[in-house]
């Protein structure tokens, strides 16, 4: 059976981090930089798959035309209740089941098809309601270096290294929302694929990959470890961005 990956069951806890304009790292590295990618022109139309609660809709100029899409349909709500905006348009559906009767000039996936199980029919459905001329912009939690519970930052002499244990093999990782909160827990999925599964997903379905860019976070630490700490960050990235073009 298909494993269920809403985030129908943690979506209140999302609403706690996400918020109305995104959690830190939506606002300070990944909603400047997509606009920036999606690079959205006035009457372009924007569909944005794994829309979770609006967060990219509340952040593109008002004149696009967006449709968000999500299998939860409390974050469907949520996204709803937030946005007055009469060019946005929610549906709930599986986005790697439904083919959207649309055509979008971008696509938009944000921290998404990583929680999606089965990815290569998303980019299928991808590939059929682009437009000729039109960009797939996907954001994922680095595929290479923050693969949940399988990375972690090791410490010797005086430098930090980032070490991971499973790479190329394809994995299914059970996330808890509150583990120390058994009463409140919930269990989402996130799905780790290397570098070159999404190359090939993208290259099946006709795209070309235009651009890839390594975003890192912008956080610094304080203290004696801060040099050290810094560096770290500053080398190991947290976000790939993808551009993806028709071919
Ligand atoms: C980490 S959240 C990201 C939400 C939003 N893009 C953001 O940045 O806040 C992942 C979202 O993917 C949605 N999702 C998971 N599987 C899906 C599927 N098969 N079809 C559509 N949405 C799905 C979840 O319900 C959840 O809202």
């Amino acid at each position: 059976m298909q494993k269920n990956t809403s985030w129908q069951k943690v979506a209140p806890w999302y609403k706690k981090i996400v918020g109305v304009e995104g959690h830190f790292y939506h606002q300070e590295v990944i909603l400047p930089n997509t606009l920036r990618l999606l690079n959205l022109k006035s009457g372009e139309k924007l569909i944005d798959l794994g829309c979770g609660q609006g967060v990219l809709a509340r952040a593109i100029p008002e004149n696009i035309e967006y449709a968000g899409f999500d299998i939860s349909s409390d974050m469907i709500k949520t996204a709803i209740s937030l946005d007055k905006n009469l060019k946005h348009r929610y549906t709930t559906i599986d986005a790697t089941h439904t083919i959207l009767n649309q055509r979008a000039d971008k696509i938009a996936i944000i921290l998404a098809l990583q929680n999606m199980k089965k990815p290569f029919a998303v980019i299928r459905n991808c590939a059929q309601i682009l437009n000729l001329k039109g960009k797939l912009v996907i954001i994922l939690n680095h595929p290479a270096f923050r693969i949940p519970k399988h990375g972690d930052w090791l410490v010797k002499n005086d430098l930090q290294y980032r070490i991971i244990d499973n790479y190329m093999s394809p994995l299914e990782i059970p996330i808890e929302s509150s583990p120390f909160d058994k009463k409140n827990n919930e269990l989402s999925y996130s799905y780790h694929y290397p570098l070159s599964f999404y190359s090939e997903i993208l290259f099946d379905n006709g795209f070309v990959i235009e651009k890839i860019e390594e975003w890192v976070s912008p956080k610094k630490s304080t203290g004696i470890k801060a040099e050290m700490e810094d560096k770290a960050r500053g080398e190991i990235p947290l976000f790939m961005a993808t551009v993806a073009s028709k071919r």
